[in-house]
């Protein structure tokens, strides 16, 4: 809980009511909210009508038969391709722009609806001729551009399941994913930019295919980072070649509103990533309403921009599946913010005339530090939304936010939801809400949330608790890939009773005197580094996993830039101690963790020390650690099997 402080909050005053000229224009009015309270359940049969096209039209809702799986509009069918492309093209908006995109180096591409379209339909015809058809996973490792987006909607179109599995993930990481889905088919690129240099991913995919006992047959490779690649005949295929063999007309088939359309993994409290499974027709129902609605979205004049990378869940909600279901027109930057300068972000906020721009705190706080006459030398007037995601913004943020980016007007909405939620769950309506800084507030139309204590019960504002879900929604995951116990089990099992059931959501949250929510981090071992999820366990995993380490320890401990940051105290085996300073150890361990996970797993520091602190029943006291890695005063050690443990850490790092 290190963001935003209970404190703090209570004294923001600062209020932000929607401009008369906002709300005017606004695609929301009051009654959305009346519409929802009213019959949730039908308010979302009504978005599913009026913002998607049906092959087959749903009689029923939701069934809630089967808890804790969902189904919702059951009996229909749809096509979720067919939804992002064809029909916008069918509807004469066919030369409108879907996607700008610039590449890292400056490099750029537009694709309109109908030439994404064409491209689409071009790359399921390829895919389908590798083999791949419905229920079948393919994993997608690409750097964020066009054809990592045209891949996944050509795997959609064919009712086949991506699991894409961020760049920036090691080969063992991509490995384990790979091998937990048994996906028949790698999609990659000869590499991406990132900072100036191309990245290798498809030496990760033949690392991570090396054992040979996997389950892929072929890798289809886009030309991206003109890298040599190393080339294994029968299995790897150029997209371009195959895609330059395939029949340009496809035809796409209506799927169950069931059908899975992806597996996405995310870090847990234990060590193994979990997958979660989204499906078509209630995922894609929530994406395009809350994109449409939260954002204030005018796709005939809009041009938005949402910073994640594709190989998250904000990626697939409000890069791919949320913007292109509603026709608007978006820009994809592959690169780094700071890459080949550190405006480089608000040069392409003047260059597109962005008007919707979503990103998360982490990137605003570094902006910030940078100083406010960097986005000040752009025109950034072409803003009139702002949006937040992935950890609390803190009030100074939101102002800045507000102030440089947003020329003072721009209403800032600050989303909270999660991989599993599918799509935003809590936030403000820009033409409805009076905003107000600090706070994701409200609970969209349509979603119910309630703070719980401990026991169960419903805690008085502005008391402090643990945020559940308590109704089913229409984004809402399906489940964990291959494993229904721990889907009950992580989720559903603390609060769910006499038929009740309430998904727990790993947070902490209190209601404050005005009714909104503010949401306070996670009240379990997951970590949240720039915003994404990292698990304790699964870092300590890797760090014991290193030949010279008997033990590990790691907290995520308050970062001022990226909001907390990992932290980890190792005990060395005492035959390699002597082998290794204590820096080279460190540095060692750090790098190890990077070539395990990822460099965003990456430790800021890695302590070496002699014990760790431990109850006399042996679990590790991480509270003790988090207090010394965050420069606190230690809290009560009266637990420890030895109570001197702390003090000789403390002593040390000091
Ligand atoms: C966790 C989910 C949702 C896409 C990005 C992260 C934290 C997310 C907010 C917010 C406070 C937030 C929560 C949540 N979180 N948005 N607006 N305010 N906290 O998705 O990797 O699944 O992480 O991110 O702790 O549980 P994710």
């Amino acid at each position: 809980m290190s963001t935003n402080s209970i404190d703090s909050l209570l004294q923001e005053t600062r209020r932000f009511p929607p401009s008369a000229e906002f709300a005017a224009a606004s695609v929301t009015s009051p009654a959305i909210y009346d519409d929802a309270r009213e019959d949730r359940v039908s308010f979302w049969a009504d978005q599913a009508r009026e913002l998607l096209h049906w092959h087959k039209p749903f009689t029923e809702t939701l069934d809630w038969s089967n808890p804790p799986v969902a189904r919702w509009f059951g009996d229909g069918e749809l096509n979720v391709a067919y939804n992002c492309l064809d029909r916008h093209v069918i509807a004469g908006n066919g030369d409108r722009v879907a996607i700008h995109w610039e590449g890292e180096p400056g490099d750029s591409r537009s694709y309109t609806y109908s030439e994404l379209t064409a491209e689409v339909k071009r790359a399921a015809n390829a895919i389908a001729a590798l083999g791949i058809g419905q229920g079948d996973r393919v994993a997608v490792y690409m750097p964020v551009i066009p054809e990592a987006v045209i891949a996944m909607l050509a795997i959609a179109r064919l009712g086949a399941v991506h699991s894409v599995v961020f760049g920036g993930f090691s080969s063992e990481s991509l490995r384990s994913r790979i091998d937990d889905a048994s996906a028949k088919l790698v999609i990659t690129a000869d590499g991406g930019w990132r900072k100036g240099k191309v990245f290798p991913l498809k030496a990760a995919v033949d690392g991570a295919l090396e054992n040979g006992t996997s389950t892929v047959t072929n890798v289809l490779v886009v030309k991206r980072g003109d890298n040599d690649v190393e080339w294994t005949e029968g299995r790897d295929l150029w997209w371009h070649d195959e895609l330059a063999k395939a029949d340009a007309e496809h035809e796409a088939q209506g799927f169950e509103a069931e059908n899975p359309l992806f597996v996405l993994y995310t870090s847990g409290t234990t060590g193994k990533p979990k997958g979660i499974l989204h499906t078509s027709g209630g995922y894609l129902t929530q994406v395009a309403s809350t994109h449409r609605n939260v954002f204030d979205l005018h796709p005939e004049s809009d041009v938005y921009w949402c910073t994640a990378d594709v190989g998250w869940i904000t990626g697939h909600s409000y890069v791919v599946y949320g913007p292109l279901a509603n026709g608007a027109t978006q820009l994809m930057y592959e690169g780094t913010p700071d890459t080949p300068h550190q405006g480089r972000w608000w040069e392409l906020i003047e260059k597109y005339k962005v008007s919707i721009f979503y990103t998360a705190p982490t990137a605003i706080r570094s902006f910030m530090k940078l100083g406010r006459q960097i986005p000040q030398g752009f025109d950034l007037s072409s803003i009139r939304v702002l949006g937040s995601v992935g950890e609390p913004i803190n009030p100074e943020a939101w102002i800045w936010y507000r102030d440089v980016i947003g020329s003072g007007t721009a209403p800032i909405v600050d989303t909270w939801w999660q991989t599993e939620t599918g799509g935003i769950m809590i936030s403000a309506l820009p033409g409805l809400t009076t905003l107000k800084p600090g706070s994701a507030q409200v609970p969209i139309p349509g979603v119910k949330i309630d703070i719980l204590g401990e026991d169960g019960t419903r805690v008085d504002p502005p008391q402090g608790g643990l945020l559940v879900v308590s109704e089913p929604w229409p984004a809402m995951l399906r489940g964990i890939w291959g494993d229904p116990e721990r889907f009950r089990e992580t989720y559903w099992s603390r609060f769910s009773k006499d038929g009740n059931w309430k998904y727990f959501a790993g947070d902490g949250a209190h209601v404050d005197s005005d009714g909104d929510i503010v949401l306070l981090g996670r009240v379990d071992d997951v970590m949240n580094v720039s915003g994404h999820r990292l698990s304790t366990q699964e870092i300590e995993s890797a760090l014991v996993s290193h030949h010279m380490v008997a033990e590990a320890a790691v907290v995520g401990a308050a970062d001022e830039a990226t909001g907390q940051a990992v932290v980890a105290f190792v005990i060395i085996k005492s035959q390699q101690a002597a082998d290794h300073t204590v820096d080279e150890a460190s540095a060692l361990l750090r790098t190890h963790v990077a070539q395990q996970i990822g460099a965003i797993a990456r430790p800021r520091q890695v302590f070496i020390v002699s014990e760790l602190p431990k109850t006399r029943s042996g679990k590790i006291m991480r509270r003790l650690l988090q207090d010394v890695a965050e420069g606190r005063e230690i809290g009560d050690t009266t637990t420890l099997a030895d109570t001197s443990v702390m003090q000789i850490i403390s002593d040390k790092m000091k």
